[in-house]
């Protein structure tokens, strides 16, 4: 029996704050971030997405996801898809109202989905809560439809689903996404997301930098390290580590942590490391998920303080690296350039399965020439994709993913 095709959210404006990136060339990177984690949780090696609508888009019929469906949905938006309304009224406003009365009644109806939601966090006993965060759309759409339809919403769900509101710590943020079919003018298309990965700083409050114990300039804030996380996503277990070896205060390892994975932080810098330490205990006792192995060394990556070198012991059990390297004032400790970092850590992640590192744009053309001569004798497969900066819209990213090949 084959399932229904599932259906993906992509990509909020934080990413796409730079106007030079337009929406067919932005979405790239989170497709190979679903991708990334529908390899992971499926046995289908590489999975083609099909755009449905603005944002939207879809993964073939039947994939077999079972066993990792919980641990898929943490960290994936996926949407219940509601179906097209087609109308063609001279007036887009009436037709987008009328289209939405009648997406409401299809809701209202479709009672074995309200049961379905109702019944979704199935260890909590008591009332599963809710709140709707917001309404996306990628339709004109007036204050008082977005208000009327967020209350008739908030409605349906209290009383067909017997659910609660909670607005601060729901257990489903629910929200709705209006858009136009790919391709088309014509019509409505209604999704419902039902849980996951936010694209926006404001979805990941708690865990922003001005917000962990530790603060330091410089630090990766998600949804950019929870992009990055994604994008070398395995089934965690806990023998395979994650390492950062210029973890800093820990930016991108609290999202691995939360993901599950035992974590391996390295820094030259004893007080960052300590920042580190307080910040991931932090994370670590908020109760969502099992404490998992936190293991903190001070040292070089030239001289990486792992016993048995690059050939075993530690090493032979860091299957992810991911990582943001020093480059700038920032890291003013060092005089390295950035590419003998980035050469150094492809050596160490060469046992790895999944690499994925960050760094600014200009150097981009340089990155060629280190990659070009380590992918020659690599078992890596590279994904080079540019991405906005959110603070200063002159300076981007670029961020590289290295996926090992099938043996
Ligand atoms: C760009 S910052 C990483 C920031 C980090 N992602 C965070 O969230 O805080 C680079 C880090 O690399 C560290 N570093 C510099 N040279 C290093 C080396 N040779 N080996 C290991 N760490 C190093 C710096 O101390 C700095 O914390």
């Amino acid at each position: 029996m084959s399932s229904p095709p599932l259906v993906f959210f992509i990509l909020g404006r934080d990413l796409e704050r730079d106007g030079t990136l337009n929406r067919d060339v932005t979405p790239h990177l989170p497709i190979m971030e679903i991708s990334s984690l529908l390899s992971t949780f499926t046995s289908q090696p590489s999975i083609l997405l099909e755009p449905i609508a603005y944002r939207m888009y879809m993964s073939p019929p039947g994939i077999p996801l079972d066993s990792g469906l919980i641990e898929f949905m943490k960290r994936a938006t996926t949407l219940h898809f509601m179906g097209t309304q087609d109308y063609k009224y001279h007036s887009p406003m009436e037709s987008l109202q009328d289209a939405t009365l009648d997406f409401l009644e299809v809701i209202e109806a479709d009672q074995s989905f309200l049961d379905h939601l109702s019944s979704r966090t199935q260890l909590k006993t008591g009332m599963v809560t809710f709140s709707i965060a917001r309404i996306y759309h990628g339709v004109p759409i007036t204050k008082d439809i977005d208000q009327a339809m967020k209350e008739r919403l908030g409605e349906i769900f209290r009383v067909h689903a017997r659910m609660k509101v909670n607005l601060e710590n729901p257990d489903i943020p629910i929200n709705i996404l209006i858009s136009t079919p790919a391709g088309t003018r014509v019509g409505f298309m209604f999704f419902i997301s039902l849980h996951g990965r936010g694209y926006r700083k404001r979805d990941y409050t708690h865990r922003l930098s001005g917000k962990r114990p530790t603060f330091a300039v410089g630090t990766m804030n998600p949804p950019l390290t929870t992009l990055m996380v994604n994008l070398c996503t395995m089934k965690p277990t806990s023998r395979s580590l994650f390492l950062d070896p210029f973890c800093g205060t820990g930016g991108i390892l609290i999202e691995a942590l939360v993901q599950g994975f035992p974590v391996l932080g390295l820094d030259i810098d004893g007080s960052k490391l300590e920042g580190c330490r307080k910040n991931l205990l932090h994370f670590n006792q908020r109760g969502n998920w099992n404490p998992v192995g936190i293991h903190l060394v001070q040292g070089s990556i030239f001289n990486l303080p792992f016993r048995d070198g690059l050939a075993g012991g530690v090493n032979g059990a860091i299957r992810i690296i991911c990582t943001d390297p020093p480059y700038g004032r920032i890291s003013s400790l060092n005089s390295r350039p950035l590419l003998g970092y980035i050469t150094k850590l492809l050596h160490v992640g060469l046992n790895a399965k999944k690499i994925c590192f960050a760094m600014p744009e200009r150097k981009k053309n340089k990155l060629k020439s280190v990659l070009g001569e380590f992918m020659v004798k690599s078992p890596f497969s590279f994904n080079v994709e540019v991405i906005p900066y959110h603070h200063h819209s002159s300076f981007k990213r670029v961020i590289v993913q290295l996926v090992r090949k099938p043996a």
